[in-house]
């Protein structure tokens, strides 16, 4: 079985083809970085006209290189959120209309488990229970799974997502745009105990987080050294708020797999990419009991061989072909893995 996927929820055109499950055909991705840039953030409206302008060329690059005929093409799966809804539009219109015009099942994916289906492309195979965790510039959410169709949200910040307090903090220091990577560059020259900063919600009893606290207490520190005409530690600072963050994350991730007997725990988004964050998952769940799943740093940004491989599995266990599935921008968890 080939499915077609389609991304557009954020500032990533992505267009990729896969077959049953697990084999990339094609897995293209166009980012829209250098465009967003000079604005220090993604500019939704756009996003969205980028979007527009990318899709089809990317398409036609996408099945040229394979050397794919649309009737060969079993299903069209598409992002349908969460996200920015501009961007959602472009690719959920793209793709219904695909989907009509081949004669095949349109697949409405959940951007937020596709990113916890990123391992299972690898060949992974998920064993319940299972804790997963998901940290992008939007989410940052923990969810708990007996099965496929029992799947749920445990919790998830209260205020700013993970990347997004990376992308902040990058700006207080400087570091431009996108925050996540200039902040993990910066920090390794860096002495993360310099400068202790909190690490809201650690002990809070539940499986919620709060990035605002930590992003604040990082502006204060610049402020007050700026007032003593003293130069910005950027390395330093960078390195205490990775740490901080990375902890928290870890922290309530290790507690979820404890208090669930998780056999498997997954981490997906594009925070994933963070080597700090990555070597301590490995340092903490070692168990052989236990398979800690990560995919490779492409396969956990943003891209659509995570959503045409979804797609393949919501197809096979009879979803799909649902005209009714529109972009949500506020999409949420729901139920099950699907
Ligand atoms: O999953 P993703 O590609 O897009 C969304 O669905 O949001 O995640 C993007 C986020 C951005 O906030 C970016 O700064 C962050 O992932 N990110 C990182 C790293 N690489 C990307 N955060 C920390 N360390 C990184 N190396
Ligand atoms: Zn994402």
């Amino acid at each position: 079985m080939i499915i077609l996927g389609i991304e557009t929820s954020c500032d990533e055109t992505a267009v990729a083809l896969v077959k049953d499950g697990t084999e990339i055909l094609v897995n293209l991705v166009s980012s829209q970085i250098d465009i967003h840039r000079p604005f220090g953030g993604v500019v939704p409206e756009i996003a969205s006209r980028a979007h527009l302008q990318t899709l089809v060329p990317l398409l036609q690059e996408a099945m040229d290189q394979i050397g794919i005929k649309p009737s060969a093409v079993d299903g069209v799966a598409y992002t349908r959120g969460p996200g920015l809804i501009g961007s959602l539009l472009v690719g959920v219109s793209m793709g219904k209309a695909l989907a009509y015009a081949w004669g095949v099942p349109p697949i409405g994916v959940n951007h937020l488990k596709a990113h916890l289906y990123a391992p299972c492309l690898e060949g992974n195979v998920l064993k319940f229970p299972l804790v997963g965790l998901i940290v992008s510039g939007g989410h940052t959410l923990l969810v708990e799974a007996d099965s496929r169709e029992s799947a749920w949200s445990l919790g998830g910040t209260r205020d700013d997502a993970a990347g997004e307090a990376f992308d902040k903090v990058a700006s207080l220091l400087g570091l431009g745009f996108p925050g996540g990577p200039a902040v993990e560059k910066a920090a390794r020259d860096g002495d993360p105990d310099r400068f202790q900063l909190p690490r809201p919600m650690l002990k809070s009893g539940d499986y919620d987080f709060s990035f605002s606290g930590v992003k604040t207490a990082v502006r204060y520190l610049v402020e007050r050294i700026e007032r003593e005409g003293e130069p910005i530690p950027t390395a330093d600072i960078a390195a205490g708020f990775q740490a901080a963050a990375v902890e928290v994350l870890v922290a309530k991730l290790q507690t979820a797999a404890k208090a669930f007997r998780a056999r498997t725990v997954i981490l997906g988004g594009g925070v994933v990419r963070n080597g700090e964050l990555r070597h301590k998952v490995q340092k903490v769940f070692t168990s052989p009991e236990q398979q800690l799943l990560i995919s490779s740093p492409d396969l956990c940004s943003d891209n659509a061989a995570m959503i045409a491989g979804l797609g393949c599995l919501i197809l096979a266990h009879g979803g799909g072909g649902d005209w009714e599935a529109d972009a949500d921008p506020n999409l949420a968890w729901g139920v099950g893995l699907l």
